[in-house]
């Protein structure tokens, strides 16, 4: 993918902030600090497009990236940073839950996971909310630079058996810093957006 133009559109907390629903829209859910952030930067071959920090819970907004003028990619907020009040959980719950049942014109969600852990109780709620939407399910494993490639099998099997995955193709490992597999996901991606561009010339 050629990457013209990439810059963050719009930063929202509720749907009236959302840029215009005219370009389809890849989003991101995962743990805080699971490393969306820098997945999206990676993928758009840029440092500090979207915002990345050690410190968990650094995105509590939505965050959108508009892509060349063709689609976006939506940074969506954290979840499971155990530093965080009852109520600032509530309102991430919230702000995912409107954004999921309103966009039109999200297309897909993809989750990620660390590829180190075993993905948690709320990665396996996150999962199920994103099947019962009917989108895809497909699993981004961060991180992949942290271990030895002769570990993934054993890892991305506690992965697909913690999510109750069929498909292991549905799980991707992945490094943003040292781009490992970014072509791959680049192509699944295109896949995405050409078969969202037939759907609606239907
Ligand atoms: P929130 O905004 O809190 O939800 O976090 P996030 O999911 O956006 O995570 P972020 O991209 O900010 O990354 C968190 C930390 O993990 C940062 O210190 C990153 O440098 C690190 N990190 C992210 N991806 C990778 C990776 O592929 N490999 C390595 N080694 N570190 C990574
Ligand atoms: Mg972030």
């Amino acid at each position: 993918m050629k990457i013209i133009n990439a810059q963050l559109e719009k930063i929202a907390v509720n749907q009236k902030q959302y840029p215009n629903a005219n370009l389809p829209e890849i989003a991101f859910a995962g743990r805080s600090n699971v490393g969306k952030s820098s997945f999206i930067n990676s993928m758009l071959n840029r440092t500090n497009l979207a915002r990345t920090s050690g410190k968990p819970g650094k995105t509590r907004t939505i965050n959108f990236y508009n892509i060349n003028e063709e689609f976006r990619f939506v940074d969506l907020p954290g979840y499971g940073y155990a530093q965080v009040s009852k109520k600032e959980k509530d309102k991430w719950g919230y702000i995912i839950e409107e954004y999921l049942n309103t966009r039109k014109n999200l297309v897909e969600i993809i989750q990620l996971v660390d590829i180190r852990h075993e993905p948690t109780e709320q990665d396996l709620i996150m999962y199920n909310w994103i099947k019962t939407f009917n989108f895809t399910g497909i699993i981004i494993a961060t991180k992949a630079d942290k271990i030895s490639k002769g570990k993934y099998q054993g890892n991305l099997k506690i992965i697909k058996n913690k999510l109750e995955i069929q498909d292991p193709n549905l799980i991707i490992p992945y490094s943003s810093s040292k781009k490992i597999n970014k072509d791959k996901v680049w192509s699944v991606f295109k896949d995405i957006l050409m078969k969202n561009k037939e759907q609606q010339s239907k």
